[in-house]
């Protein structure tokens, strides 16, 4: 898919900040957070750097600050092009800074990062990479939690264990249900099919599906998700959950007794073998 450049819908327009959604190589989303009255932006896990300057111009901004959530190129790939534009710091999980081109400072749980008059926080949301950070805007409710958190899905394994991916999604489930979740890929096709092969009698979930498809089906992100959303529906938010256990169990996919993070665990590994090449 060739990069494209379009506007999210007003309910992301929140305070004086503006969040926009660029589609970048095959199904990877980059974000734009930025104070129009400043002229300034941050860009979050660019995949693309030219594709990310011709959007600030386009809008005349200029690039304060490159986040990145976790050190793979689709997520790093337009760091240096940026940083060599506008001379904008890198800021990157600390445990992935020798993976990280051009990055200027290492980030860990608790830590703070400023742009404009906002505040974020690093979450440590470590799973599917090692040092994987999540970056959190309490002021605008804002999640840009790379590749962690998908519509009804979570990311794959690739680095680290489901025991380390499970306390990142509590930790993400935790936060208040009116988050908007920017997750950084388009997945929503292929996880309403796992999460509807898993728990096939869900009328709520059925309905929850169906707009997530009419969604698509009209050229429109799936993201930003709102948290309240993903913790009624999403399978892999849902293993210490009593009825769903039932489901599991009867499913033949974890047994009822199980602690909740293994149930996670042979839940992910399922998806791993649901035939989809996805995250
Ligand atoms: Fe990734």
């Amino acid at each position: 898919m060739n990069p494209t450049f379009f506007d999210v819908n007003e309910s992301s327009r929140t305070m004086s900040f503006t969040i926009e959604i660029l589609p970048a190589l095959s199904n990877n989303y980059t974000f734009l957070l930025s104070d129009p009255d400043l002229g300034l932006a941050t860009v979050i896990d660019p995949s693309d750097g030219p594709q990310v300057a011709t959007a600030l111009k386009k809008r005349d901004l200029y690039l304060a600050l490159i986040l990145n959530t976790h050190h793979h190129p689709d997520h790093t790939g337009g760091n240096e092009f940026l940083q060599q534009e506008f001379g904008a710091p890198v800021i990157g999980p600390l445990e992935e800074k020798n993976l990280i081109p051009g990055i200027s400072r290492g980030v860990t749980r608790n830590d703070i990062i400023t742009f404009s008059t906002l505040r974020g926080q690093v979450l440590p949301t470590h799973g599917h990479t090692d040092g994987h950070i999540s970056f959190y805007f309490p002021q605008i409710k804002a999640l840009f939690s790379g590749d962690v958190l998908f519509p009804l899905g979570c990311g794959r394994l690739i680095e680290g264990n489901s025991a380390q991916m499970w306390e990142s999604l509590i930790l993400i489930r935790n936060l208040p249900d009116d988050t908007l979740i920017y997750a950084s890929h388009e997945l929503a096709e292929e996880n309403v099919s796992f999460a509807l092969s898993v728990d096939k009698k869900n009328f709520e979930l059925q309905k929850r599906a169906a707009t997530l498809l009419a969604q698509r089906k009209a050229g429109k992100p799936s993201v930003p998700m709102i948290l309240g959303d993903e913790k009624r529906f999403n399978p892999f938010l849902r293993p210490d959950n009593a009825d769903f256990r039932k489901v599991l169990a009867t499913a033949g996919i974890a047994p009822e007794d199980a602690d909740p993070a293994a149930v996670f665990g042979l839940l992910r590994s399922a998806k791993d073998h649901f035939g989809q090449n996805g995250l």
